[in-house]
């Protein structure tokens, strides 16, 4: 996926905003992704990688992440709790994903303003609408009936801009910049 303007392709850095989760969470969706990968095939995702997409970037120049790391305030939400509470995998792509099943509205409008804003700026993003989820294990080759499982608690106050690196196991990721939540935010719908 092409990104930001003229990125000399030698020091383009893949990137994409996401949601980490505190330590807590990674612990019980960590065993999740190791038990979904005994069941089916594949790789688990690290602990350390665990996380939930926002918006996918691709490869952007050093500039452009620099610029992706201000973020406007007028995007921001009010922190907001994510419950992760389904299990599931998708055939076409060899996902197994843990994901909540109700969707906070401040995660959609909070998706919705950063997407808008990244389209603005002159990012190219993936038209494909947002099924916010969690990706435990990447070459699945089983198939599994969606289920739930004991609801994991996530406290959301704040969103991070990542570039994403190889080694030989796979992604490395590496948070480039934060961005908080601010608590006193009233929300609006747009
Ligand atoms: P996935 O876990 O469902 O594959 C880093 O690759 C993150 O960006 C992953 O969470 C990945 O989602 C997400 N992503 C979204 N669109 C992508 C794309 N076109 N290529 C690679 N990763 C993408």
């Amino acid at each position: 996926m092409s990104a930001s303007p003229g990125a000399p392709e030698s020091q383009a850095v893949r990137c994409f905003f996401a949601l980490w989760p505190p330590a807590g969470a990674v612990e019980a969706l960590g065993r999740h992704a190791a038990s979904l990968a005994r069941e089916l095939g594949g790789r688990r995702t690290r602990n350390e990688s665990i996380h939930l997409t926002l918006a996918f970037l691709g490869d952007v120049s050093p500039a452009a992440l620099a610029r992706l790391s201000e973020v406007p305030p007028d995007i921001l939400v009010a922190p907001f709790e994510l419950v992760v509470d389904r299990l599931g995998a998708w055939n076409h792509n060899g996902i197994g994903w843990a994901a909540p099943s109700a969707i906070p509205g401040p995660l959609i409008r909070l998706q919705r303003r950063l997407s808008r804003w990244l389209a603005q700026e002159g990012f190219e993003l993936d038209a494909r609408s947002f099924r916010p989820h969690v990706t435990l294990v990447r070459r699945a080759t089983g198939r599994k009936e969606e289920c739930g499982f004991e609801p994991v608690h996530w406290p959301v106050t704040e969103f991070v801009l990542v570039r994403s690196d190889r080694d030989a196991a796979g992604p490395v990721y590496r948070i480039v910049s934060r961005t908080a939540l601010p608590p006193e935010r009233t929300e609006n719908d747009t």
